[in-house]
């Protein structure tokens, strides 16, 4: 992770020198003392360059004089309305353009300590890289932005708010490496090993393997696993933040789909772009980023991560099209389409979290249907939610976030495609409203407790770089679900 400072504004004689611009900012600061060091080459060049400070605008002016690198001008867009989203972006664009400095120093015209702090996040969020399996890189081909010094009045407070939001960057990050990760180094039992080193945050975990999971009944889930030589696995991680008489509070519940790799089973899906189907754990994977980045900041919550880690292969010992499983539930399911396999593995966990955790609320998160993206594609996942409350602080965090949800219907009408002729149920409704039917599904294993479904398919990859998401796993859910609970359910 890229090294943060604060510090109060001062010169660097050497070096990258970032300003930070809204529309109409006249030099003032750092902006004026390098102006004047270079005699006006910064001004100069920004009116060549026709730089007015707009917004995801960046000019870089290369050795200007007076000792320095390089100055770059980031613009923030109109001064009036400096959002959190902003401030981010900003940070995200200092670290895609100075992929060559060791280090910078970033000013900005009385920049607050939180914003400071938010700057600080973009940049460390846009330095993401997972560069674990290249050992033939040369050092030359590596960004070498080791450490930014952001300038603000009050370093002192710009620190204590970043001590938090680094808590939530990390939280991203283990999202983003656990995504990442090839499948067959993350099967589900090192899935569970990574969640269990997590303890070391402070988060209480237990794994649970086939056999307890056999005992208790989660048929569903395990029909999954039967065809894979790895084992599938539940992880129930706590965080205990809640102090006072906030801890006898209900606590607020998190479910993640983690399929390590979805071949499709029996029901096998086409080769052409089969391997994405490794990050068909990033429900999970946020579900396990959430709980690092709440224990991280210490978020005055009681709130529990569920994940069910299951690998859905063909072989010998498969489930077939045909099958008839009992969940955890009670209910049976007519398994008509071994690659609807997600709504299996949440089926048995959701149930259990409901029965055995009395939550405020539970909020799952899964890779679910490819009818997702061809409804919302890549710029909102799909809400469905039994809770309208719910289902508005869920809309407002995704705005905020940037992380954006639109709702979906839930009706009885789609309930219907999903009757089977010789179970409670089957897996699947036929192609109209894929994603509802699908939803419908998990629905009737909530036992009609607060909930929402958020269907991510569409959101947990990413094919190019973004302001504060590099391309490849984006950790999708993390900041959204930590900033729903900062807003509603800290003390
Ligand atoms: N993991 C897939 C959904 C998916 C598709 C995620 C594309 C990410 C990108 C899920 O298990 C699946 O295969 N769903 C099927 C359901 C169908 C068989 C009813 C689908 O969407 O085709
Ligand atoms: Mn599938
Ligand atoms: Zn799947």
């Amino acid at each position: 992770m890229l090294d943060i400072a604060f510090a109060k504004p001062s010169l660097p004689l050497s070096g990258a020198l970032v300003l930070l611009i809204a529309e109409g900012d006249k030099p003032s600061g750092l902006w004026k003392q390098a102006d004047e060091a270079t005699q006006g080459a910064i001004g100069r060049a920004l009116e060549v360059a026709e730089f007015k400070g707009g917004k995801g605008k960046t000019c870089a002016i290369l050795a200007p004089g007076a000792g320095l690198s390089r100055v770059l001008a980031v613009g923030l867009g109109k001064s009036g309305d400096l959002k959190q989203a902003s401030l981010e972006a900003a940070g995200g664009a200092i670290v895609a353009a100075l992929g060559r400095e060791p280090t910078a120093t970033v000013a900005a015209g009385g920049l607050k300590p939180g914003q400071a702090a938010e700057v600080a996040l973009g940049a460390v969020l846009r330095g993401y890289r997972f560069d674990r399996y290249r050992t033939k890189e040369k050092a030359d081909d590596k960004p070498k932005l080791a450490s930014l010094t952001i300038a603000t009045s009050d370093p002192a407070k710009a620190n204590t708010a970043w001590a938090k939001l680094k808590g939530v960057a990390n939280g991203v990050f283990v999202a983003r490496d656990l995504v990442s990760e090839p499948p067959n180094v993350l099967n589900p039992a090192e899935m569970a090993k990574r969640c269990e080193a997590l303890s070391e945050l402070g988060l209480t975990v237990e794994t649970m393997g086939p056999e307890e999971m056999g005992k208790l009944g989660f048929g569903a889930l395990l029909g999954v696993a039967q065809g894979s030589v790895n084992e599938a696995r539940m992880v129930v991680m706590h965080w205990n933040g809640a102090g006072g008489k906030k801890s006898k509070d209900k606590p607020v519940v998190f479910v993640g789909k983690g399929v390590t790799f979805d071949t499709g089973g029996i029901s096998i899906k086409p080769a052409g772009g089969m391997e994405d189907m490794k990050w068909d754990m990033a429900g999970a994977g946020a579900v396990i980023g959430l709980m690092a980045a709440l224990a991280g900041r210490k978020a005055k919550v009681n709130a529990i991560g569920l994940v069910g880690l299951v690998e859905n292969m063909p072989s010998g010992s498969a489930q077939r099209p045909g099958d008839v499983v009992t969940s955890y539930s009670g209910q049976t399911i007519e398994v008509i389409n071994t690659d609807a396999e997600g709504r299996l593995v949440l089926a048995d966990v959701l149930w259990y979290a409901q029965e055995k955790y009395d939550p405020k609320f539970m909020v799952n998160l899964a890779t679910l249907t490819g009818a997702i993206i061809i409804g919302l594609g890549h710029e909102y996942g799909g809400l469905f939610s039994n809770d309208d409350e719910l289902a508005k602080r869920l809309t407002d965090a995704g705005e905020t976030t940037g992380e954006k949800l639109w709702r979906m219907p839930l009706h009885d009408n789609y309930d219907k495609q999903i009757k089977s002729d010789i179970a409670d149920m089957k897996n699947v409704g036929g192609r109209p409203g894929g994603s509802i039917t699908a939803a419908q599904f998990i629905q009737r294993f909530v036992n009609g407790k607060p909930w929402a479904h958020l269907d991510i398919a569409g959101m947990a990859w990413s094919g190019k770089d973004a302001a504060t998401t590099p391309k490849g796993a984006t950790a999708y859910g993390v900041r959204l679900l930590d900033h729903l609970v900062a807003e509603h359910y800290e003390g």
